[in-house]
């Protein structure tokens, strides 16, 4: 059994989308598994809505019972939850929370520990991080007090800037933990796992052997019902600026000394302040975006619900991004991502250089050219590994053929993988950051994401320039094209 921790949760956004769906299932698991000591342990629930107690109950119930063991095992588990009607604009409140929270701690035994968890529109994480301090709704009997946070985290530099200078009158750096789920997710940790677990990749993990590296996060659907949130951000925001920023940064960052939170975090940064932040002139040549079209009758972006009909906000982008260390100079790292294309999937090829000197053909011993070798991890929805490589076709002769590796994670590694929200919030209850993102980390995202947004947001683009169903705009094959690559086909 797990070592369990005791805590005090404090969850702001209680009636929310995603603490029902997934914060309350994610907390549940780590419940069942031990990871949470069930006798010591509550969370206080907030909003608006004048819930009572029973009412919360019910709501938690329903959101784990379909993976309870027991009736009597959900119910147990939603008997921790209290919920208190609580406008976080209003300092008032806070008093009562605190002196709620002060209670609780003592009923449970939390020993200080408390976990401010907020899952609100981020203009209001400012807000409330000043009045739990101002308020004495931290802890200060030595049990830690840990804030996590909702992405995104600012629309820019300067929002995030602002954002983290609030959070910092109270919180300190090593106490904040920045969800970006794509760090919870097994493949995206197996990065590290695979590189420096393995002399024969992490030997070749360099510009001497790898032509370019191509991070693909693919979504079929559209915008659905998120549009109202979506078109003010567009998917540079939404998706590069962060998920993709976090992918490159552990492919392209060196060993670290340990794999404590304080080391890999520090490689990170080093890693992205390698990254050539463009003039404007370099983001017209190396940032593509889009924005779909219809199809049959899926309608175009501009005539979706909630999106203006001269909405400019692009549902694709494609980019090259550089990193100009002795390590990765000269290797292009393609990115993109989109909404309403062929398929669903978050994939990383590492395409590497082919044989300098190719004796099979010389010696006319295979039909096509040699393949590059790639390397491919399909974070999702497949956790899979593909390393594709030439081999020898059977037979008499010298006859040369792509020969592919194959690694997919079995249904049972399947069934012991946690929801990245589940091992984010345990990675915090732990007191490990290293999968959270920092605010170096994000700073630097966003000022290589500001150059682009400024140059999109002054120049008109030529919208829509994409069906829905394909892989995006024709620009983004050009931009791999003039490079001699192309992006790898699933
Ligand atoms: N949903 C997702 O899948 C998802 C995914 C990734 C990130 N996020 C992020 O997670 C956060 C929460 O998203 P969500 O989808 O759960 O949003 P949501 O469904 O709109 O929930 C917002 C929560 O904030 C509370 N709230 C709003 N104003 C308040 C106020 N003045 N005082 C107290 N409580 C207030 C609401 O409670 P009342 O209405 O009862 O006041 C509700 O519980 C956002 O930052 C979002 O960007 C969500």
């Amino acid at each position: 059994m797990a070592t369990a921790t005791r805590a005090l949760f404090m969850l702001f956004g209680a009636t929310g989308d995603l603490a029902k769906r997934k914060l309350y299932p994610s907390i549940f698991n780590l419940y069942k598994k031990g990871y949470i000591d069930n006798k010591h342990f509550a969370l206080i629930g907030t909003g608006r809505r004048e819930w009572s107690n029973d009412k919360f109950h019910d709501v938690v119930f329903e959101s784990v019972k379909d993976n309870a063991e027991s009736e009597d095992q959900a119910k147990d588990f939603a008997s921790h939850f209290y919920y208190m009607s609580h406008d976080v604009t209003n300092p008032e409140h806070y008093d009562a929370l605190s002196e709620y929270a002060n209670k609780l701690d003592a009923e449970y035994d939390a020993q200080g520990n408390r976990i401010f968890y907020i899952s609100m529109a981020p203009n209001f994480f400012g807000t409330v991080a000043k009045n739990l301090k101002a308020h004495n709704c931290l802890s200060n009997n030595g049990g830690f007090n840990r804030l996590i946070i909702e992405k995104p985290f600012g629309r820019d530099y300067e929002s995030a800037e602002e954002l983290n200078n609030a959070l910092g009158k109270s919180f300190n750096e090593n106490q904040v933990y920045r969800i970006d789920h794509y760090l919870g997710k097994e493949m995206v940790q197996n990065i590290i796992a695979l590189r420096f677990g393995n002399p024969l990749i992490e030997g070749m993990w360099n510009n001497k052997y790898i032509k370019n590296v191509q991070v693909t996060l693919s979504e079929k659907l559209g915008v659905e019902e998120r549009a109202g949130y979506y078109d003010g951000a567009g998917a540079l925001r939404d998706m590069t600026q962060n998920h993709t920023m976090q992918m490159l940064s552990i492919l392209t960052m060196e060993e670290p000394v340990s794999f404590k939170d304080i080391d890999v975090r520090s490689e990170k940064i080093r890693a992205l302040r390698s990254m050539r932040i463009y003039t404007p002139d370099e983001a017209r040549e190396n940032f593509v975006r889009g924005q779909y079209g219809k199809n049959g009758d899926q309608a175009d972006y501009r005539h979706e619900d909630n999106v203006p009909e001269d909405s400019n906000t692009e549902t694709y982008v494609a980019g090259k991004v550089m990193f100009d260390n002795q390590r990765w100079a000269n290797v292009p790292f393609y990115v993109r991502t989109g909404k309403m294309l062929a398929d669903k999937f978050t994939r990383i090829d590492i395409v590497f250089k082919k044989p300098i000197i190719d004796i099979f053909a010389a010696a006319g011993k295979q039909s096509g050219d040699l393949q590059n070798n790639v390397l491919t991890l399909f974070v999702d929805p497949v956790n899979k590994v593909i390393l594709h490589l030439n081999g020898k076709k059977a037979g008499q002769g010298m006859e040369m053929q792509p020969l592919d590796l194959t690694h997919t994670q079995s249904d049972e590694e399947k069934a012991a993988t946690p929801e990245p929200y589940e091992r984010l919030i345990h990675d915090a209850i732990l007191g490990d950051a290293t999968n959270f993102a920092s605010w170096d980390e994000v700073s630097r995202a966003w000022k290589f994401a500001d150059v682009i947004r400024n140059v999109w947001d002054t120049d008109k683009p030529d919208f829509p320039n994409y069906t829905p169903g394909s892989m995006g705009p024709k620009a983004a094959d050009d931009l791999l094209a003039r490079d001699g690559n192309e992006w790898i086909k699933k």
